[in-house]
């Protein structure tokens, strides 16, 4: 193997297309996979946060196909699209009538053009793009009709797998089904891992040949030995790692994958260095991007796209989904999704830092604070149990333990305007929509409904206009009274 890194993580091990043969990629999608006892289609289950299909097409995004077809179901077709996007063409197949036959459905899209034919499974996530490229290259360099990738794996683990019959000097000559075993070699037997090639015009007349099996299903499989049998070249390539090549049929399957993924990812970023205190509970998203000097503790999961920062540390006990962590940011036993924290920011421990949350600058958010689409200025502290919710604080502001903006009228949310430099005391209730003043003061307890200007000190429940001596001053003006 090239690289421990899996194909979806980063796109700059691509292989030269294949010289300049025109090849276009199928991906089967269509099957049931009642095995997964899901109510989501198998290929869309997660791995490392992507969709397994979509494993599947950043790998053979690596030989540049012409076009790929994705075979669908007409059940699964709606969630298939809006997880791949405009990657692939869709194509149905009405009934699941086995491999063979979502074979022969997609072959009236595939261009007259295309010499090369490439055929993946949705359900293989660890497939690598370097072995997709050394596939195709075997292929068009030995010029065979079909080639094919295989996998040796103990016995025990071939159970609901194809096995490839060898004849004499090694000779490829079918692909036996699991329901018709085979005797296994030294307790290893050569699985077929479902990924394809083929000479385009040849497949176009052979898929007609196809018989079904008792189950009235069409195996894909059922090509290698018709190719045999016309004479035309069958090539087999043996993965590297075995477990590269491995179909997820089952949960526990996912699981295996998962796990396997999950290796791949932190030995990556380890290499990209990254420092992971306990890396077997370290869990990255397939697309997260990790700086140098990046230090994850136990207990963490870097989720969706994030993007981190050098100098960041996160963990123990952390979850950042979807945000953007600047240099020296800390996220300490805290959860924060959707966020972007600018340089030196602080979360933690036990705070919930929510979409839309901007901290600047060395703000910093200390525990048990929930920030929700609100900007945090530069500096400014929130240091005990607060909520801040559709606020903007300014820097240097200093919120005490116990503030809650009351964004929600129970019908509508409204926002927070804290200037700079303001003191808000403890146990503050900012009742939105409302304006503190850069400079102003707030006592312990107030209750603020009306905007409070710039300098002044309010206190109380409402809140009133402090004023040293007892006289109240401006209170048409600003609305206290
Ligand atoms: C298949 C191979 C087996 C191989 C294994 C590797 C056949 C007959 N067997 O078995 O030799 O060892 O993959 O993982 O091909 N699909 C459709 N329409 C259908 C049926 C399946 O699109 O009517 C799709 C599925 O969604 C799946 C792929 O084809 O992505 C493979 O189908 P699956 O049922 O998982 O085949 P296996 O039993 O794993
Ligand atoms: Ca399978």
């Amino acid at each position: 193997m090239t690289t421990p890194i899996p194909h979806t993580a980063h796109a700059d091990h691509q292989t030269p297309a294949t010289h300049g043969d025109r090849l276009t990629a199928i991906i089967l999608a269509a099957g049931k996979g009642l095995r997964m006892r899901s109510a989501l289609p198998k290929v869309l289950h997660p791995v490392a946060g992507i969709p397994m299909a979509g494993h599947v097409l950043a790998a053979v995004h690596h030989v540049h196909p012409e076009c790929v077809l994705v075979v669908v179901s007409p059940l699964n077709r709606e969630l298939i699209h809006s997880a791949l996007g405009q990657g692939a063409q869709l194509v149905e197949q009405h009934e699941q009538l086995g491999t063979g036959h979502a074979l022969s459905v997609a072959l009236p899209e595939v261009s007259l053009s295309t010499r090369h034919i490439l055929v993946a499974s949705g359900d293989t996530p660890l497939l690598r793009g370097e072995t997709v490229a050394a596939l195709v290259e075997l292929h068009t360099r030995r010029e065979a009709g079909v080639t094919l990738l295989t996998a040796v794996v103990p016995a025990a683990q071939a159970a609901d797998l194809g096995r490839l019959h060898r004849g004499a000097r090694g000779k490829p000559l079918a692909i036996v089904e699991a329901a018709e075993p085979l005797p296994a070699k030294g307790g290893t037997v050569e699985v077929n891992a479902g990924l394809y090639v083929f000479d385009a015009i040849w497949l176009r007349s052979a898929i007609r040949h196809l018989k079904p099996h008792p189950s009235g299903e069409f195996f894909l499989t059922d090509l290698v030995a018709l190719a045999v049998a016309e004479g035309k070249r069958v090539e087999a390539l043996a993965a590297h790692v075995a477990q590269d090549a491995l179909g997820v049929n089952t949960r526990e399957q996912l699981a295996v994958a998962e796990r396997v993924m999950q290796e791949r990812l932190r030995s990556y970023w380890l290499g990209q260095g990254v420092t992971m205190v306990d890396p077997q509970t370290v869990y990255l998203h397939a697309r997260v991007e990790l700086a140098p000097d990046v230090t994850l503790h136990p207990n963490t999961a870097i989720q969706g796209t994030s993007r981190i920062a050098q100098h960041v540390t996160v963990g123990p006990n952390a979850i950042v989904t979807d945000s953007t962590l600047a240099e020296h940011a800390v996220v300490s036993s805290a959860v924060v999704e959707g966020a972007v924290l600018e340089a030196g920011a602080h979360v933690g421990p036990y705070s919930h830092v929510r979409p839309g949350a901007h901290l600047e600058r060395d703000a910093f958010v200390g525990s048990h604070v929930e920030v929700k689409n609100s900007r945090i200025g530069a500096g400014a502290h929130i240091g005990h149990f607060s909520y801040v919710g559709d606020a903007d604080v300014g820097p240097r502001t200093n919120i005490g333990a116990g503030t809650v903006t009351c964004n929600f009228d129970g019908r509508d949310k409204h926002r927070t305007v804290i200037g700079a430099d303001v003191f808000i005391g403890s146990d503050t209730l900012l009742v939105a929509p409302v304006t503190v003043g850069d400079g102003a003061r707030t006592g312990a307890g107030a209750v603020v409904t009306h905007d409070v200007p710039a300098g002044v000190t309010v206190a109380g429940v409402p809140a009133r206009l402090l004023v040293r001596g007892g006289a109240v001053a401006g209170q048409e003006r600003t609305g206290y009274g």
